[in-house]
């Protein structure tokens, strides 16, 4: 038996946390067995790493040693957490995974594509979502939802930089249109909510956890 792994991924401010949390009380109204997690954290080491990473006194920080952190939270969780529940067969929700790091530290650092890919997949042992929701909203608009007084490291960021991870999300759905689904986050939360639901439900069924 082996579950079903969905992600979430998004530039700030894109709504996508909000609507992951409502997938998953979906779920688990329609009585799948599932459960939300994010990166980086979902473990008690990620959510140390995730400390260093979000921290705007870590200014300094290098562009490597940010994916290397990302990455080694990346590793925890997947080890620790999402590969035993596939196995016992359980609905895994993912606040971003393995695409933030091709559009964040790829695109946004430049960093390049190849090597973002090479060494997400050793964080990952290879193991790749069934299905990815890219909640897409222009970078202004992402922006004004936040409260500035209480942005992290990455929020600081110039205008660019998103406009960057924006674009490099947008390149990576287009490879990958199958498995990507690109969705409007200017839309009211509840009309993308209810398409997020039927989305998934349909991949649920076709893997047959529900029925
Ligand atoms: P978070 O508070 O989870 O942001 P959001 O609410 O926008 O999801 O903080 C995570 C930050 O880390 C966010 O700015 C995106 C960034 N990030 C990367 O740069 N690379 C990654 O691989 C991941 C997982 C996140």
């Amino acid at each position: 038996m082996h579950g079903v792994f969905i992600t979430f991924e998004g530039v700030e401010g894109s709504g996508k946390s909000t609507q992951a949390e409502r997938l998953v009380r979906h779920l688990t109204e329609l009585g799948v067995d599932c459960f939300l997690s994010r990166e980086p954290g979902g473990t008690e080491i990620g959510e140390q790493i995730r400390k260093i990473l979000l921290d705007p006194a870590n200014r300094s920080m290098d562009a490597l040693t940010e994916l290397f952190l990302y990455l080694a939270s990346r590793n925890q969780h997947v080890r620790e957490k999402i590969l035993p529940a596939l196995k016992e067969g359980r609905v895994v929700v993912l606040d971003r995974y393995a695409e933030s790091s091709a559009a964040y530290q790829g695109r946004g650092r430049e960093l390049g594509e190849k090597l973002v890919s090479r060494l997400n997949k050793l964080a990952t042992a290879a193991l790749r979502p069934d299905f990815t929701i890219l909640v897409d909203v222009p970078v202004q608009v992402g922006r004004e939802r936040k409260e500035q007084s209480e942005l992290d490291r990455l929020e600081i960021e110039r205008v660019e930089f998103h406009e960057r991870v924006r674009d490099g999300y947008l390149r990576i759905a287009r490879r990958a249109p199958k498995r990507i689904k690109v969705l409007d986050g200017t839309k009211p939360a509840a009309e993308l909510e209810v398409e997020i639901c039927r989305l998934v439900e349909e991949v649920l069924r076709r893997k047959g956890t529900l029925h």
